[in-house]
């Protein structure tokens, strides 16, 4: 009987117990064991924190938003921050530590479900300490390389597209701008699937750098068509031509600490003094990560999991379970993580956009 355990990590995406539920029903099938480790890795580095998997136990959470094992973005192994006796942050690699417990509790693979960090992590697990391991793709910011789709941007961009229609009424009523930041760090596929399906004037992206005087024109435009306001959707890394991204604590500590925030703002000051139109500014941030997955979703998220038991059984490790329309494919880790996946200028999505009238800013 193999012995698997099962790890969500990064942020938090709707599907994610989903691919819990269906690699624990799919393991079981098989007369395989499933334990889940709690945040990230902390189950193993801590068998305290581990969890037993079964069916029953997982019977109902396929709908429901978050994970069951809760996760982390501070958890690296390779790479722990520690709290000293005296109360200072120190870095250690505990990595040995985990694959100690790793072998000591039988473990057959690893499953690690992720976005690029947590994936990151598993490959190094893989190729410089043997773990067999499995990845699952999840961001809502489907920018991971190598599958046409992660689940959780679904929903993430349905959520948006939702607020965006619901917009509208006041935008118009009251003759507004108004200006929506949405996730997507350093990729405009949220900003710019929900801008096209909610109907916004104006669509900014970190693959184009704007000018807000264009981005003014086109607000002005539309009053030449008796159009008196106009919603202008901003991804929290789009940044001004000759201009750098904005971060809610000025950018000055560590990558992982880095918040990005507060473009929305600063386009809707903008706006506001050059066109004199009455603006207001919103922020979706982490709504965008919550709520039950679509279908769409929990479908994607059902096979991937289910097809990442299938990895396990044939030993495909070091592998991520992908989308390649219409199947399930095994594709190496390291080809998923080896750079972001962007909006590119010649993306049917960004010509639709340009040809039913939306401005990108340039
Ligand atoms: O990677 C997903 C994401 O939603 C990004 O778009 C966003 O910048 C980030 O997570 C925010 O993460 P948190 O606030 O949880 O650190």
């Amino acid at each position: 009987m193999k012995k698997i355990v099962i790890s969500t990590g990064g942020g938090d995406a709707p599907g994610l117990n989903a691919v819990i539920f269906a690699v624990v029903n799919s393991a079981y099938r098989r007369g395989w064991e499933v334990y889940g480790s709690r945040s990230g890795y902390l189950g193993l580095l801590n068998p305290d924190e581990m969890i037993r998997l079964t069916p029953e136990k997982v019977a109902d959470i396929t709908p429901t938003g978050g994970t069951i094992l809760g996760s982390t973005n501070k958890g690296n192994p390779f790479a722990m921050p520690v709290e000293n006796l005296a109360g200072e942050i120190m870095i250690h690699d505990v990595s040995d530590r985990v694959m100690k417990n790793f072998n000591r509790m039988g473990f057959y693979c690893h499953i690690a479900v992720g976005g690029d960090g947590s994936l990151e992590i598993a490959h190094r697990f893989a190729v410089e300490k043997g773990m067999p391991v499995i990845g699952v793709p999840k961001t809502i910011d489907n920018d991971l390389m190598a599958t046409q789709r992660t689940f959780g941007f679904d929903t993430a961009v349905s959520t948006a597209t939702e607020a965006l229609d619901k917009l509208h009424s006041t935008a118009k009523s009251h003759d507004r701008v108004m200006v929506v930041e949405v996730m997507g760090r350093d990729s405009g596929w949220i900003a710019l699937n929900s801008g096209i399906s909610g109907g916004a004037d104006v669509i900014l992206i970190p693959e184009i750098p704007f000018d807000i005087a264009k981005v003014c024109q086109k607000i002005n435009d539309n009053e030449l068509h008796n159009k008196n306001y106009a919603i202008v959707v901003v991804a929290e890394g789009a940044k001004a031509k000759n201009s750098e991204v904005i971060f809610k604590n000025g950018g000055e500590i560590g990558r992982q600490e880095l918040l990005l925030g507060g473009i929305g703002e600063w386009v809707a000051k903008e706006i506001k003094a050059m066109s004199g139109k009455d603006t207001r500014s919103l922020v979706l941030g982490h709504l965008q990560r919550g709520g039950s997955p679509t279908t769409f979703d929990r479908l994607l998220a059902l096979r991937f999991g289910a097809a990442a038991v299938r990895l396990a059984e044939n030993g495909t490790f070091d592998h991520m379970v992908a989308l390649i329309t219409p199947d399930m494919k095994a594709v190496p880790i390291a080809d998923a993580i080896k750079h972001r996946k962007k909006v590119g200028l010649d993306d049917d999505k960004v010509l639709t956009a340009r040809e039913i009238g939306i401005c990108l800013g340039d």
